[in-house]
């Protein structure tokens, strides 16, 4: 969630609460208030508005009082209920928020596991999601590239698996996922990105109490999967992905620094097909109850609607 901006020429203060002789955050000395109604950011959290005079309007996340402080001259004397107006409405806008929601746990960080069979878009689909939910995306691929180029101890042994297209043991890969998931940044929720991919690596993260609350599926038929994978390209700067049919880059310039993975060829995609084949079926079973398929054969932006739709409904 954002905190509202200020309007005007507010600004951002930490305001003194003179009363207790603490330093605490409130509104500023001169937002005299003189009305708050709750309204909703672009992000659908609920937030107080307090309307202050000359315009200048202080919003009031439900989490947490913005302080402002009209530039000007301070009105004198208002603090008080400046900062008693401020509390009420951040209770009003939290009164508004529990109302609509109607459930105690709408605000619960989604944990999500994306998973499919190679090139079926899950990482493409990752984007669009982190985009519009800000969770932290994890992607078990990702982590043992960056171990593989890094030269770890870890890297070494997945290489040789990696180049092959089969799946790295589980001594490396379970522990560099659940310490990823460990990372502070996980607490606002996470996106796991083909993981777990063996009954072995679900056991392992249901041992941990890692559960998520949706399995995304995406389906694609295999014969697309091998165009799709071929296709492929990576751009080193910003990490988008694309395609040389479906998603062209933009520019000559973008065109020419693309990079494409060693194991996207279609005999190495034929084996990691082979062995998503051999694997998914286990690892869904772990997962019927929240497990959702999504039909991953149609332009990205449409598999996209149904996801975000999914991602809401939780
Ligand atoms: P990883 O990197 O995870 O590869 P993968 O699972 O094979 O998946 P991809 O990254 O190939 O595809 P994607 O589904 O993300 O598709 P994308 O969005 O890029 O794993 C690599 C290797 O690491 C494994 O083989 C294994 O060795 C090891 N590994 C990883 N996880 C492991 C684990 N848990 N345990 C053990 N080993 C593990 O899309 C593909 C292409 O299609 C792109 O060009 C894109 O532009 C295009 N595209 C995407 N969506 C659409 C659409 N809707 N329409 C048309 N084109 C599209």
């Amino acid at each position: 969630m954002t905190n509202g901006p200020t309007t005007g020429r507010a600004r951002p203060v930490v305001a003194r609460d003179w009363a207790a002789g603490r330093r605490a955050r409130g509104v500023g000395r001169s937002a005299t208030v003189v009305a708050a109604r709750g309204e909703r950011d672009r992000d659908g959290d609920a937030r107080a508005v307090v309307l202050a005079p000359k315009r200048e309007i202080a919003q009031v996340s439900a989490k947490k009082a913005v302080a402002v402080e009209p530039v000007g001259k301070p009105a004198i004397g208002s603090t008080a209920a400046a900062c008693g107006a401020a509390v009420a409405a951040a209770a009003a806008a939290l009164a508004i928020k529990r109302a609509s929601s109607g459930s105690s746990n709408s605000k619960k960080q989604k944990r999500i596991v994306i998973a499919g069979a190679p090139a079926s878009g899950k990482g493409t689909q990752c984007e669009l999601i982190v985009k519009k939910f800000g969770l932290t995306h994890i992607s078990a691929g990702d982590l043992l590239r960056a171990a593989v180029a890094a030269g770890t101890e870890a890297g070494l042994k997945a290489k040789e698996y990696m180049d092959r297209g089969d799946l790295v043991p589980n001594e490396v890969v379970v522990t560099m996922v659940k310490e990823r998931l460990s990372q502070p940044d996980c607490s606002k929720g996470w996106l796991l990105d083909g993981y777990p991919r063996s009954e072995e690596q679900a056991e392992a993260l249901i041992e941990s109490g890692i559960q998520p609350d949706l399995f995304l599926l995406l389906d694609v038929p295999d014969e697309i999967l091998l165009e799709r994978v071929v296709g492929r390209r990576l751009d080193p700067v910003d990490g988008t992905i694309y395609h040389m049919t479906f998603f062209p880059p933009p520019t000559p310039e973008i065109a020419a620094r693309l990079t494409q993975r060693s194991d996207d060829t279609e005999e190495k995609a034929s084996n990691r097909l082979s062995v998503h084949h051999k694997n998914v079926d286990a690892v869904v079973g772990k997962y019927e109850t929240i497990m959702k398929t999504v039909d991953g054969n149609r332009a990205k932006q449409d598999v996209f609607k149904d996801i975000e739709r999914l991602i809401k409904a939780m």
